[in-house]
C-alpha cells in the first residue's frame, strides 16, 4: 500500500496536495509548484523511520549525505536521524553541527559547512545529498551552502525541529546569512527538493521556541487565512501543549499558504510575499535594536501588534481585529511590548531594513481578518508614535 501511495504521489506531481502512508502513519503532502523547481513537503507525526523511502525518490542513488545540525539538536536527534538514513541505503554519513544562536549564522559558517563538504566528499562525481536537521539557523545557513556548492548548488533537504522552521523557514528557499548585523544580507533564492516535517520533533523543543513559532502561525491567521486564525482562537493551548493532530492541521495550512505565495511570487517581486512580512518590519528592527535578545517570533509578535495598532489609526481595520490580535498574543504567553529598548535605536535598525525603499517606508497593514495590504510612506509621525507604544 505504501509504495502505490509513493506512486501515486509520483504520478501526481503537480496537483497540490496528497496523502500517503509511510511507516505507520499517514502524512499529508503539500505541493509548492515552481515549475522544475517544485518539491513536496511532507508533514506527518513520529514518522522518521519513514523519511529513506521519500528521500529516494529525490535522489534514488547517491551514497552520500551531508548533515547539517547543531549540538544541541545533534545531541536530541541526529543519533536517530542518522539510523533512518542508513536504513535508505546512504553509506557514508558526515556531520557538520553549526553551533546554536543567530551570532552564528554567518560567512564563517558558511565556510566551514562547505569545507566539511569538500573534505567529506572529494569525488566531484558523487555528490552528496545535503540535509539541514534543525531550526531556521540550520536550513538558511545548510541551503546557503548547499545553493552555493559547486556553482550548480547541491539537492538539499529541510528537516525543520522548530515551530518557526515547520511553518515558515524551511519552504520557499530563501537561505542565506547575516553580515554584520544586518539579517540576511547575504543570500540567495534556492528551493530545497523536499522537505520533511515531523511534527514529534517539537517535543523536545523549548516552549519559549513553541510561543515564538506560534507568533508565525497568528501572522498567517491575521494577514492571510481567517480560517488559521479561527483554529488558533479554538486551540492554541493545545497548540503550545504539542497536541499532535493540532499541530499538523495547522503546519499544513502554513504550508499550504506560504507554498501559494511563494508560487505566485518566488522572488519576491511582485509584494505578494511581502505581506508574510506582517509585523516583521517593527519586528526585526526590535529583533536587532536587542542584540537578539528578543527571538525572531516574540519581536515579530509586538511588531504584529504595532503595525495593527498602525491599520486602526490610519483606518484600515477596526478596533475589534486589534483586540482579537491583543488576546491571542496574550494566550500565547507572548510579549505585547519591549520595554527596556530605545525607541530611537528601534527606528534606525528600521531605516535599514530591505524594506525601507530609496527612504520611503512599507508596512504590512491588516485590512480585516485574514487579508492584508502593503501601505507605502506612512507619516513619520505616525510611524514614531507606533514604535514608541511598541516600547512603552
Ligand atoms: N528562510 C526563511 O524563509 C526564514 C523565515 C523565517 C525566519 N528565518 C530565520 O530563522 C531563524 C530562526 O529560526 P528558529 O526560530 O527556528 O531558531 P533556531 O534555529 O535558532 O532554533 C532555536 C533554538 O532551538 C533549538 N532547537 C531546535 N530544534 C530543537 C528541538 N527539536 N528540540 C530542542 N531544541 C531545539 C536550537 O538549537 C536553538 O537553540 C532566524 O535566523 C530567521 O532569520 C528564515
Ligand atoms: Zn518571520
Amino acid at each position: 500500500v505504501s509504495r502505490l501511495a509513493t506512486l501515486l504521489h509520483e504520478y501526481l506531481d503537480g496537483t497540490d496536495m496528497t496523502t500517503s502512508t509511510a511507516g505507520t502513519d499517514t502524512q499529508v503532502v503539500v505541493r509548492v509548484n515552481l515549475d522544475s523547481r517544485s518539491y513536496g513537503i511532507w508533514i506527518g507525526s513520529d514518522w522518521l523511520q519513514g523519511f529513506g523511502r521519500i528521500i529516494r525518490g529525490v535522489d534514488s542513488k547517491s551514497p552520500n549525505a551531508m548533515v547539517f545540525t547543531s549540538p544541541r539538536i545533534g545531541a536530541l536527534h541526529y543519533e536517530r536521524f542518522e539510523r533512518s538514513l542508513s536504513n535508505a541505503g546512504f553509506t557514508k554519513i558526515a556531520k557538520y553541527e553549526i553551533p546554536d544562536g543567530e551570532e552564528h549564522k554567518t560567512t564563517g559558517e558558511w565556510t566551514k559547512g562547505s569545507t566539511a563538504i569538500a573534505d567529506n566528499f572529494p569525488d566531484t562525481d558523487i555528490k552528496p545529498v545535503v540535509f539541514n536537521l534543525g531550526g531556521g539557523i540550520v536550513g538558511d545557513v545548510g541551503g546557503f551552502v548547499a545553493g552555493t556548492f559547486w556553482r550548480n548548488g547541491l539537492r538539499y533537504v529541510q528537516v525543520p525541529t522548530t515551530l518557526l522552521a515547520c511553518v515558515d523557514c524551511s519552504v520557499g528557499g530563501k537561505v542565506g546569512v547575516n553580515l554584520g548585523n544586518v539579517k540576511n544580507q547575504l543570500g540567495l533564492f534556492y528551493q530545497p527538493h523536499l522537505v520533511l516535517v515531523d511534527v514529534a520533533f517539537l517535543d523536545t523543543l523549548e516552549d519559549a521556541e513553541m510561543r515564538s513559532g506560534a507568533a508565525e502561525v497568528v501572522k498567517y491567521g491575521v494577514a492571510c487565512a481567517e480560517d488559521v486564525f479561527d483554529l488558533l482562537e479554538s486551540h492554541a493551548e493545545e497548540l503550545l501543549h504539542r497536541d499532535r493532530s493540532v499541530l499538523q492541521q495547522l503546519v499544513k495550512r502554513c504550508c499550504e499558504i506560504k507554498a501559494d505565495i511563494v508560487r505566485r511570487d518566488e522572488r519576491d517581486l511582485t509584494g505578494e510575499r511581502m505581506l508574510l512580512n506582517f509585523g516583521h518590519t517593527i519586528g526585526h528592527a526590535i529583533e536587532t535594536a536587542s542584540n537578539f535578545a528578543f527571538r525572531h517570533g516574540e519581536a515579530v509578535a509586538i511588531g504584529m501588534l504595532g503595525a495593527t495598532r498602525m491599520a486602526v489609526e490610519l483606518g484600515r481595520c477596526d478596533q475589534t481585529l486589534y483586540d482579537r490580535l491583543l488576546t491571542m498574543v496574550q494566550r500565547l504567553g507572548l510579549q505585547t511590548t519591549a520595554s527596556n529598548l530605545d525607541v530611537e535605536h528601534v527606528l534606525t535598525a528600521m531605516a535599514r531594513d530591505k524594506k525601507f525603499v530609496d527612504g520611503t517606508n512599507c508596512f504590512v497593514l491588516p485590512t480585516r481578518l485574514g487579508l492584508a495590504k502593503l501601505e507605502h510612506n506612512v507619516p513619520t509621525g505616525v510611524v514614531r508614535r507606533i514604535v514608541e507604544s511598541c516600547l512603552s
